[in-house]
């Protein structure tokens, strides 16, 4: 069994994965969701202190399963350099005191793995990541392989997401929120912007819509006098314009791919509103589209564990002494490392 620890951003997770049948044998999330929602996002110092307090919590109910480990494996880029921190500390700790590999993983190949947890690797695959973090279309070749074919310029969808919410003073994170109240809207009512709609860039950007709809609630007298209504007709019409985004850009990667398998992961990919679009995309393309289930959309360790089982197999090991913390930076197109 593989032990595995995920701590990037604001969800503490250890998972126990068994390596021959890569089923999850143990999974825990603590999430610090309602701490940093009065900050309107997260505080890093903050995730920080809940991290040291939450991991070994988690780490106490493993502890059954501690003789039959092969190796530990955590996340150490890309996230928050004082919260990855957390992480790290305790899986060298564990792997030296329990004498056995230690396995650094990236938190976006993690995503990708989420789609394989109790299931066999499919590739080559054709990822869209939508998470807090991070918008890319990546061409997954192999375990080695993986290219970043279109990135976010700035605000990942996640991040628009919460922002978008937070002006119209809703909840943290604000993906849920925006998509619930989207059901009860017109999507019609406010005319916003596609982004980058005759650029012929292949690339994402969301901070112009964003001020789109910060212009709107500021012209409706914010978010106090925003009526119930216009919230919902602006959360669909937002929703609308970031999903237009989306599948114009991905049209023109699918019109030239050829790979058959296609999915979307991160947080952002529980949104049924998105995932509607791609399917009818998929169609029109003739790929089979594929999703992990719901609970692991979001960040989780049983995602770090399945991609530790493709990298136990290679002995892609990391020495103890070694392991380095990559915090979160804007990654250009190129090779996901
Ligand atoms: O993958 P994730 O858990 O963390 C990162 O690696 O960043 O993604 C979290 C993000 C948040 O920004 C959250 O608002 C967004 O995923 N999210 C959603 C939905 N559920 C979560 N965005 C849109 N619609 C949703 N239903
Ligand atoms: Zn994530």
């Amino acid at each position: 069994m593989i032990l595995s620890i995920e701590s990037s951003c604001d969800d503490s997770s250890i998972a126990i994965t068994r390596i021959e049948t890569k089923e999850v044998i143990y999974h825990k999330k603590i999430s610090q969701e309602s701490e940093h929602a009065n900050y309107g996002g997260v505080v890093p110092e903050l995730a920080s202190r809940l991290h040291a307090v939450a991991l070994p919590q988690i780490l106490e109910e493993t502890k059954p399963y501690f003789d039959e480990l092969k190796a530990i494996a955590v996340t150490n880029q890309p996230g928050l350099g004082v919260t990855l921190l957390e992480g790290i500390a305790m899986a060298k700790t564990l792997a030296t005191l329990l004498e056995i590999p230690l396995i650094s993983v990236h938190h976006l190949k993690a995503h990708i793995y989420s789609l394989f947890i109790g299931k066999e690797t499919l590739m080559p695959l054709l990822v869209l990541l939508i998470s807090g973090g991070h918008t890319q279309i990546i061409e997954v070749k192999d375990f080695t392989e993986m290219k970043i074919l279109a990135t976010s310029m700035d605000d990942s969808v996640g991040e628009s997401f919460d922002k978008v919410a937070k002006m119209m003073g809703l909840g943290y994170p604000g993906g849920p929120y925006i998509e619930k109240l989207a059901l009860k809207g017109d999507e019609n009512r406010f005319d916003l912007p596609v982004p980058m709609r005759n650029s012929p860039l292949i690339a994402f950007s969301l901070s112009g819509l964003k001020n789109a709809v910060r212009l709107e609630v500021e012209a409706l007298g914010g978010s106090d006098g925003m009526s119930e209504q216009e919230k919902c007709d602006l959360a669909a019409s937002f929703q609308k314009a970031v999903k237009l985004h989306l599948i114009q850009k991905s049209k023109k990667i699918f019109a030239k791919n050829s790979i058959k398998d296609f999915a979307i992961v991160g947080g952002a990919s529980a949104n049924q509103y998105l995932r509607n679009a791609y399917d009818t995309l998929c169609k029109e393309y003739k790929k089979t589209m594929h999703l992990a289930s719901f609970e692991y959309c979001s960040d989780n360790a049983a995602m770090v564990g399945r991609y530790a089982i493709d990298a136990y197999a290679r002995e892609n090991f990391i020495d103890p002494d070694e392991i380095d913390i990559v915090s979160t930076k804007k990654q250009q197109n190129g090779m996901l490392r």
